[in-house]
């Protein structure tokens, strides 16, 4: 069977007779001649009606067709340089066209849109072509994911969603009901995945996870998706190694697979071929001197405000901001307070107050993509800090045995899908990377 044409490989058919089934993008109108650009999902091609070819009849109904109808062109590839598309440098010379329906009054036009009006029009707006661009990249960002913890080793395995309690604190649970009792919808798979490691060494899930976050910000989402590897006999440095090769896989990936989509986005790809390891590494405690040193800096009163901050306090998006425009690639910070941090991190040697926790903080102002540590292996540890968090014990005793029952230093992290996708894009609102975006305001389409 021979696979039928899409626009996308448009390339390999310079000189055939192709048909394109698709819907129309926009169309201009010159005399004798129609230039219609057509979508089919793919790419965007430039198709020519000339009119003494395609006769008064088909042409007229053709002037007359509104944005976004439904139709299949029949007619043959020629490169042209200047006809513009995704791809660009070919178009159709149309032969025969089939309209299936004239779209009338399409309600995205080439006009501006406020950013509400377009959210309520989510189901259509992903028409768009930097809609369409972006969602492309994801989809090739999931697949490199996939690939890399694929070929290195790590068994895919799935943990549960609806959960009896809490992993990442209390504060975000969304809460269902579960029969006769109260659950929640997972925050992570994380202390799943540290049963999982125990029967299978290294693993990795990768799904939909969901925070009631009361935060309108550009970073949060209530419902995103995260991979969360977590590999047995595995501390902090090892952990931190492994981060840097699987982002810069992932960025490398993006960045040859997915060219045109990042140029209809208007990205800046220098500073993304950049990312490649090793990626810088600053303690904490570095980092809080660094936040201190740009805030006696700056002659900007409000972000002298901002920045302010102490020693124990956790970075809120403005301290990150800052911190991460000195580096030219993503930065680990490492050894946060414990107080900050969730309860399950192994402490640093000698300084309780400190945890071997990672995050990695992306340039451009994108802040926090992954969260990470080395976890607790101690039984005895680990139940006081379940006691100090005030978790409901009874719990988390299947938690606490994986420390009873041939314990081990391991560590993991969780790689937030979407964020890792808007710093890719470079685009300034996360909820664009989604295609239906869940956020506190918004719960439709
Ligand atoms: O730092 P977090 O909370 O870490 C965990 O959940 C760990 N259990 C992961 C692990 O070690 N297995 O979340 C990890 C990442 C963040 O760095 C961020 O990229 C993303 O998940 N994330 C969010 N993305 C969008 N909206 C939100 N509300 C997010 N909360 C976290
Ligand atoms: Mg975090």
């Amino acid at each position: 069977m021979t696979t039928p044409f899409t626009i996308e490989h448009i390339a390999d058919h310079v000189g055939q007779r192709v048909t394109v089934k698709g819907w129309l993008y926009a169309s201009t109108h010159k005399g004798k001649l129609l230039f219609l650009r057509l979508r089919d999902g793919t790419g965007i091609a430039q198709a020519v009606a000339y009119r003494p070819e395609v006769g008064d009849e088909l042409f007229d109904e053709l002037v007359h067709l509104g944005q976004e109808s439904s139709l299949i062109v029949t007619g043959t590839v020629k490169a042209n340089d200047r006809a513009p598309g995704v791809p660009g440098g070919y178009e159709i010379g149309i032969e025969a066209v089939q309209v299936l329906q004239n779209a009338v009054d399409y309600p995205i036009g080439p006009k501006e849109y406020g950013i509400e009006f377009l959210m309520d029009n989510r189901h259509l707006w992903l028409r768009s072509s930097k809609q369409w661009a972006i969602l492309r990249i994801r989809a090739t960002i999931k697949r490199a994911i996939i690939d890399f913890f694929d070929s290195h080793g790590f068994l895919n395995i799935d943990t549960p969603i609806i959960t009896p309690s809490a992993a990442e604190g209390t504060s975000t649970l969304f809460e269902v009901g579960y029969f006769d009792e109260k659950a929640y919808l997972a925050q992570t798979g994380q202390l799943y995945n540290e049963a999982n490691i125990m029967a299978f060494g290294k693993v990795y899930c990768f799904g939909p996870t969901f925070r009631a976050e009361k935060a309108k910000t550009r970073r949060h989402l209530a419902e995103f998706w995260m991979v969360e590897p977590e590999i047995a006999f595995c501390d902090l440095d090892d952990l931190i190694a492994l981060e840097e090769e699987f982002v810069s896989y992932v960025v490398q990936t993006t960045l040859r697979e997915r060219a045109a989509e990042l140029a209809l986005l208007e990205r800046d790809v220098t500073v993304l071929q950049n990312i490649t390891p090793p990626f810088p590494r600053i303690s904490y405690d570095e980092a809080i001197e660094r936040i201190h040193a740009i805030r006696e800096a700056t002659t900007d009163p409000q972000l002298k405000e901002f920045l302010a901050i102490e020693w124990g306090d956790d970075f809120g998006s403005p301290h990150e901001t800052e911190l991460t425009k000195q580096f030219d690639r993503p930065v680990f910070v490492y050894g946060y307070p414990t107080a900050v941090k969730a309860f399950y991190m192994e402490p640093w040697p000698g300084r309780p107050e400190v945890c071997k926790s990672v995050d990695l903080l992306a340039p451009e102002g994108y802040g926090e993509i992954i969260g990470g540590s080395e976890r607790m292996s101690d039984p005895d540890v680990l139940l006081a800090a379940i006691r100090r968090h005030e978790l409901p014990e009874a719990n988390y005793q299947w938690y606490i045995d994986l420390r009873r029952y041939g314990s081990v230093p391991h560590s993991g992290f969780g790689l937030g899908l979407e964020r890792t996708v808007a710093w890719i894009c470079g685009i300034d609102h996360i909820r664009q990377t989604s295609p239906f975006p869940r956020t506190l305001k918004r719960l439709t389409p």
